[in-house]
């Protein structure tokens, strides 16, 4: 893998720093758990305590960042943790874990489009035009302990659509060059501080207490177990720092600056969305945040005062949000590039557009299915779904550095995860508990992704793959 990441050094530009890492991660991690999914999982699952999931939640990624770090040092390839789990744990669960790679980055690109459509179906409003619902929103919807119900509406167009123009976008080459990220996140940063910074004077405290509301009697459902469950839930706003982790052939000094990179944007990130929740939850009662556009609510809430902020908001959400879905569609054809090279996908997935210089065929396949997916599903089902999917994967990341200490001491590492086995235990043992918290329902659908994935490598990538292939050759 080394030597392969040698040959290649000429066909990527050492040009990140750092500063510009930081500022990659930021630009991947600020999205539709912040903007969206905080609403939703104080008003269903922690109430005000959110703000302690928010908390556990950075501290399990802390961990499986340092892992993370600790892997893209020694293996400076695109790839992730599909990479990592090739190099240590064998073709199988390399397998495994590219299959749940899908439940992070397509999926995710889904849920943030469906995060988008909400602020865009929102802002159009303030602008006089009224999308009907039918056209705007899910046609399916899940019902804690009712199951599936048809909702009346016929597709989430400007999801699909958003998905479908990103996808045409990274066709024809648009790269995110460092500028564009840097303005973006100028953005983000800006709405996010002015939100906090003029909405701390509107909060009223009672709207904190109780802090930890009452269990309602089914576990996750507020008190205690709720806060586990609500982390679960936003840990999806902190998915997108191992994204940074493909980028360490672009990286001027990877030892060095990965991890920088990796730990300063989530521990930038931690403070936002800690300071978030407490105003927001401050400003808006809890029980009112189940909806699609939370910030923007409380903005509503605060009268007139604050309407000047009110499109910029807007703004900010959905500029910022369309970085996430661009980042997240890159990176998959990138991981499905990688695993088609190694014989586990058709070897047309390893094909580049002879003009355009893209891997076309991935990123179409990609687009198509996430358009489907943010179509017809609700945000929920999909958030929750995306953050099991790679909590599992942080899992076998954690695993992943405690067993190559034990098979392989004495390979090179620029940068070590301190206290191992500690660490990367506790970074599993988090990751594990939200994974516990998360409903039965996302873990059914989990284990029936896994199965599929399963059968696949059992029929298809087992006997395709290049290792087979050149044993069998012999
Ligand atoms: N962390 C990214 C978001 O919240 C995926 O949108």
């Amino acid at each position: 893998m080394l030597a392969e990441a040698k040959s290649d050094e000429n066909k990527f530009n050492r040009a990140l720093s750092a500063k510009n890492l930081i500022a990659l991660g930021i630009g991947a991690i600020i999205g539709t758990g912040i903007f969206v999914l905080t609403g939703t999982a104080a008003a269903n699952y922690a109430g005000p305590s959110i703000m302690l999931s928010f908390v556990f939640s950075a501290l399990g990624c802390v961990f499986a960042g340092l892992a993370y770090a600790e892997f893209s040092s020694m293996i400076p390839i695109a790839g992730s943790a599909y990479t990592y789990a090739y190099a240590t744990l064998g073709e199988f669960l390399a397998w495994i874990i590219g299959w749940d790679l899908i439940l992070e980055y397509l999926f995710a690109s889904s849920t943030v489009a469906v995060g988008w459509s909400g602020y865009f179906v929102s802002f159009m409003k303030d602008l006089g035009i009224n999308i009907p619902h039918e056209l705007c929103s899910a046609p399916f919807n899940h019902v804690i302990g009712q199951g599936w119900e048809n909702t009346g509406s016929i597709l989430n167009f400007p999801a699909v659509l958003l998905v479908l123009l990103i996808t045409g976008l990274l066709i024809i080459g648009i790269r995110e060059s460092s500028r564009f990220n840097a303005v973006i996140v100028f953005i983000k940063l800006l709405v996010i501080l002015l939100f906090i910074g003029f909405g701390i004077s509107y909060i009223h405290p009672e709207n904190w207490t109780p802090f930890i509301p009452e269990n309602t009697g089914a576990f996750g459902h507020f008190g205690v177990s709720g806060i586990f469950t609500g982390a679960g839930v936003i840990f999806f706003a902190y998915i997108g720092f191992d994204a940074l982790s493909t980028a360490a052939q672009e990286t001027k000094n990877p030892a060095r600056d990965m991890p920088k990179g990796i730990l300063w944007s989530l521990v930038i990130c931690t403070i936002l969305y800690v300071a978030v929740a407490a105003v927001l939850t401050g400003i808006v009662n809890y029980k009112d945040l189940n909806v699609p556009a939370p910030i923007a609510l409380a903005i509503d809430r605060t009268g007139d005062a604050l309407i000047w902020l009110r499109p910029l908001i807007k703004i900010g959400a959905l500029a910022g949000l369309s970085s996430v879905v661009l980042v997240m569609l890159m990176a998959q054809p990138r991981i499905f590039y990688t695993m088609a090279k190694d014989g586990l996908l058709p070897s047309a997935f390893t094909v580049t557009h002879k003009r355009f210089k893209t891997p076309y065929i991935t990123t179409l396949v990609t687009g198509a299915f996430a358009a489907v997916i943010a179509g017809i599903f609700p945000i929920g089902v999909l958030g929750e779904l995306v953050s099991i999917g790679t909590l599992l994967a942080f899992v076998i990341v954690c695993a992943g550095v405690i067993i190559l200490r034990k098979t392989d001491p004495n390979a090179v590492r620029p940068f070590k995860t301190p206290m191992v086995p500690l660490f990367p235990i506790l970074g599993m043992l988090i990751c594990l508990a939200q994974m516990a918290a998360l409903p039965l329902d996302t873990w059914i659908r989990l284990f029936a992704w896994m199965a599929i994935g399963m059968l696949i490598y059992y029929f298809y990538g087992r006997k395709k793959s290049h290792v087979y292939l050149n044993n069998n050759s012999k």
